[in-house]
């Protein structure tokens, strides 16, 4: 079978490599319209980090993996067509601010019409706004050419930092179609390209209805439990409690679960800001007030935890961060990845700007994203790979990232070459609070109690 790819982003990419190399008797094409982009992933420098990626693009590529920017031939030779081009929030007119933005798409489906010779399976993978299989099936069936497209739902729950692991070993893959038996065919021909691997009974099939607004549904919840553990660390900091303790023993409740519920500066990332915005304004289309605004408020309080992280150590450090020096470590919006897309390390880093402190950046993997993100900042912030001279002279560290090797620094030694009193603020709950305490350190560890000399 041939496969196509549209998009070879975060998703199409590493997706692509995964069935490519489950599936050595297909043939897998990826392709973009960004020519640099495909360019890397046929290079030794592939355009996003993932763990284990490296070494599954070379087992497959030129075998039976394919990166190109010739769209028009990898549509007609494609049996089934997988779109994963990127929907993020629209920032324009109607719906600005929270509706998704489908005008790639949209441009997609014209491609496909414009270049397919044959009937054609084609797969949403994007997240989308739940009933978007309807658009997309009349925008393919205006082609004048009488071709057919059977539209399938087979949204991607792959975590970033953990790519290849999720795809390798799902939790669940789900296909939506429609309930006539050209849609059961459909739905058949992209469950046997997972059936590969995949056992059975965690390929889930639905309508397709459920399965577009499935994805947005998880994410949503994904969110809405780190928001709530957010919310509640504020809370512990005022009381004295300690928000590790009181998730650590909520969670051991097997109806609550012990994953997403650690307390931190705050969810980023490309999907889950995105996604529950587009629920917000589905709702507010739907015309369920109500609801949207219980949505809209997982969001609220993730800004509203970036804020808080930073008023707390304008007010640990005296009310004034004009002219000390911070280091930031880490700035990728979670651990092995060097994505900065919705990090919080954004909105900590220019509301530190904004009280004229100096920031030292610090991150191995998310540099280049992050001058990209903070490119109007001319003045004022340093970049370096190395915690070691971000810290050196500073009078705070601000731990955003849960990078490993943060845990496991000599901060002994890093102690010594701060400013005194030193001060380290723990977004991520990463360090060892009472070992830094002895070393000197005044420490804040996000919703637990400081440990300070004052
Ligand atoms: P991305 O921005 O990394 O990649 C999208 C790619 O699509 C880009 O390289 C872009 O150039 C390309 N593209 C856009 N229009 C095109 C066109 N007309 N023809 C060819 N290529 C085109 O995005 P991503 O992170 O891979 O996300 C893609 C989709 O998957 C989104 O809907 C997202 O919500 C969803 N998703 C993302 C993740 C994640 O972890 N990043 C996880 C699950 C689902
Ligand atoms: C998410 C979903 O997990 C994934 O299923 C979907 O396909 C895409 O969106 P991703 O954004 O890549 O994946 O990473 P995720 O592990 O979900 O983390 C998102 C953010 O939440 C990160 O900033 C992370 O640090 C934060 N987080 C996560 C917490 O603050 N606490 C937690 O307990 C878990």
């Amino acid at each position: 079978m041939n496969i196509l790819c549209i998009g070879a982003g975060y998703v199409g990419g590493p997706t692509m490599a995964v069935i490519a190399d489950q599936c050595p008797d297909h043939r897998v094409t990826v392709v973009d319209i960004n020519t640099s982009r495909i360019a890397a992933w046929n290079s030794d420098s592939l355009p996003i980090y993932e763990p284990g990626l490296a070494e599954v693009v070379a087992r497959c590529r030129n075998r039976n993996l394919f990166y190109s920017t010739d769209i028009p031939r990898g549509i007609r030779e494609a049996d089934i067509i997988f779109v994963s081009v990127n929907t993020p929030t629209k920032m324009f007119g109607a719906g600005a601010g929270k509706a998704a933005d489908l005008q790639y798409l949209e441009k997609t489906a014209r491609s496909i019409i414009e270049y397919a010779e044959s009937d054609k399976i084609v797969v949403e993978k994007s997240t989308l706004p739940v009933r978007t299989a309807q658009a997309l099936s009349r925008v393919l069936h205006s082609n004048a050419k009488g071709l057919h497209f059977q539209i399938v739902s087979n949204p991607e729950f792959l975590a970033e930092g953990s790519a290849i692991r999720d795809l390798k070993n799902p939790d669940r893959v789900l296909i939506g179609g429609l309930e006539t038996s050209q849609g059961r065919q459909a739905v058949d021909a992209v469950a046997g390209i997972y059936r590969r691997w995949v056992p059975e009974e965690k390929i889930i099939t639905t309508g397709l209805w459920s399965s577009e607004l499935t994805k947005l549904v998880a994410n949503a919840l994904l969110a809405q439990r780190v928001s709530s553990v957010n919310s509640i660390s504020a809370l512990c900091e005022k009381t004295g409690a300690n928000i590790n303790e009181v998730t650590r023993v909520a969670g051991l409740d097997s109806r609550i679960g012990a994953k997403f519920l650690k307390a931190g500066v705050g969810f980023g990332g490309s999907c889950f800001k995105k996604d529950i915005l587009n629920l917000v304004y589905l709702c507010e289309f739907y015309g369920l007030p109500e609801v949207a605004a219980y949505w809209e408020q997982v969001v609220r309080i993730n800004d509203y935890q970036a804020e808080r992280f930073v008023r707390n150590m304008l007010a640990a450090m005296f009310n004034t961060l004009a002219g000390k020096k911070i280091a930031l470590f880490g700035f990728a919006f979670k651990r092995d990845t060097g994505d900065t897309r919705e990090s919080p390390a954004i909105a900590v880093t220019r509301q530190l700007h904004a009280e004229h402190a100096e920031i030292a950046i610090c991150d191995p993997k998310a540099l280049d994203n992050a001058k990209l993100d903070l490119a109007d900042l001319a003045e004022g912030v340093t970049y370096t790979a190395d915690p070691y001279t971000a810290a050196r002279g500073a009078h705070a560290i601000a731990i955003i990232t849960d990078w490993d090797e943060f845990r496991d620094l000599d901060y002994a030694q890093i102690y010594d070459a701060m400013n005194k009193p030193a001060f380290i603020f723990d977004g991520r709950g990463l360090v060892d609070a009472g070992r830094l305490h002895e070393i000197g350190f005044n420490v804040y560890p996000l919703g637990c109690p400081a440990l300070t000399h004052f």
